[in-house]
C-alpha cells in the first residue's frame, strides 16, 4: 500500500511537471489517448503550430491538441459557420475552428496581444484558412459592447470560443448572450479550475469566478441540450463549461 501511495504521489507529481490541462489524473492514460487517438488524427498545419507554440515560454497557455479537436468535431456537428474566438496566443483553437468551418467561414478572433498570434499567423496562412479570420488587437470587452449595440449582430453568431481573461466571463457571457444565435454555442475554456470536481482547483485565485460563471451560465438558459453526463465528458475534455444557448435571457 506504501508503495502505491509512493507511486500515486510520483504520477501526480509529473503530472504537474508536464503541465498539461487535461483533468485526468492519470498521465499514462492521458498520453495513451494522445499517442493513439489524438496525434493521429491531427492535420499536419496543427501538429506544426503545436510544435511552435510549444517552444514558446507561455506554452501552458495553448488549448490541447485533444481539446482542439473536440473543438473542430462541435463545429462540424453543429455547422458553425459564423464564429467568434476570445483570446487567441498563437491561434491552435482558431486554426482547428478556422479548419472546421466552411469556406465563406468567419471567425471574429480578439486578443490583446499581437505578437502571439503573429507566430501562429504564418501557419494558418499556409493552410489555406487565413481568410475567414478577423483578427482585432484590443480587449475583448469594450469590442463586444461595440457588437451588442449594433442590433443587427444579435444572435449572428453560431459558436463562440471564450478562452481569456477568466474574471471577465460572467460579463463575456451577459454580452454574448445576446450575440449567439438561439441554438448556437458557447464554449467557456478552464471553468473547471474553479469548481473541483476531479482534481483540486489549480488556479485557486479564479476558482470562486470561475464557479460563479458556470452557475450563472447553466441557471441564464433555459434549454440545455446536454445532459450532465455529457458536461462531465465536455469537463474531462477540459472544456469549460459549453451553453447551448436557448434563449435570451441575461444571467441571473
Ligand atoms: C489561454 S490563452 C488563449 C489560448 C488559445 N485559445 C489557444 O488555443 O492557444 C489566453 C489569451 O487571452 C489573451 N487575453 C488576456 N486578456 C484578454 C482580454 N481582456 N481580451 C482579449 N484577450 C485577452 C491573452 O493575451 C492570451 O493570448
Amino acid at each position: 500500500m506504501a508503495t502505491n501511495g509512493a507511486e500515486q504521489q510520483n504520477q501526480a507529481g509529473r503530472h504537474q511537471e508536464v503541465g498539461h490541462k487535461s483533468l485526468l489524473q492519470s498521465d499514462a492514460l492521458y498520453q495513451y489517448i494522445l499517442e493513439t487517438s489524438v496525434y493521429p488524427r491531427e492535420p499536419e498545419s496543427m501538429k506544426e503550430l503545436r510544435e511552435v507554440t510549444a517552444k514558446h515560454p507561455w506554452n501552458i497557455m495553448t488549448t490541447s491538441a485533444d481539446e482542439g479537436q473536440f473543438l473542430n468535431m462541435l463545429l462540424k456537428l453543429i455547422n458553425a459557420k459564423n464564429t467568434m474566438e476570445i483570446g487567441v496566443f498563437t491561434g491552435y483553437s482558431l486554426l482547428a475552428t478556422a479548419l472546421a468551418i466552411p469556406d465563406d467561414g468567419k471567425i471574429l478572433a480578439m486578443d490583446i496581444n499581437r505578437e502571439n498570434y503573429d507566430l501562429g499567423r504564418p501557419i494558418i496562412e499556409k493552410a489555406g484558412v487565413a481568410h475567414k479570420i478577423d483578427f482585432r488587437e484590443g480587449p475583448a470587452l469594450p469590442l463586444l459592447d461595440q457588437l451588442v449595440e449594433d442590433e443587427k449582430n444579435h444572435g449572428s453568431y453560431d459558436f463562440v470560443f471564450v478562452d481569456a481573461d477568466k474574471d471577465n466571463y460572467i460579463n463575456y457571457h451577459k454580452r454574448l448572450i445576446d450575440l449567439v444565435k438561439v441554438g448556437g454555442l458557447i464554449g467557456y475554456d478552464n471553468t473547471p479550475y474553479g469548481m473541483a470536481l476531479w482534481s483540486p482547483p489549480l488556479m485557486p485565485h479564479s476558482a470562486s469566478m470561475l464557479g460563479t460563471t458556470g452557475t450563472s451560465c447553466w441557471s441564464s438558459i433555459r434549454l440545455s441540450l446536454l445532459t450532465p453526463e455529457l458536461r462531465s465528458v465536455c469537463f474531462q475534455l477540459a472544456m469549460a463549461s459549453l451553453s447551448a444557448v436557448g434563449s435570451n435571457e441575461q444571467p441571473n
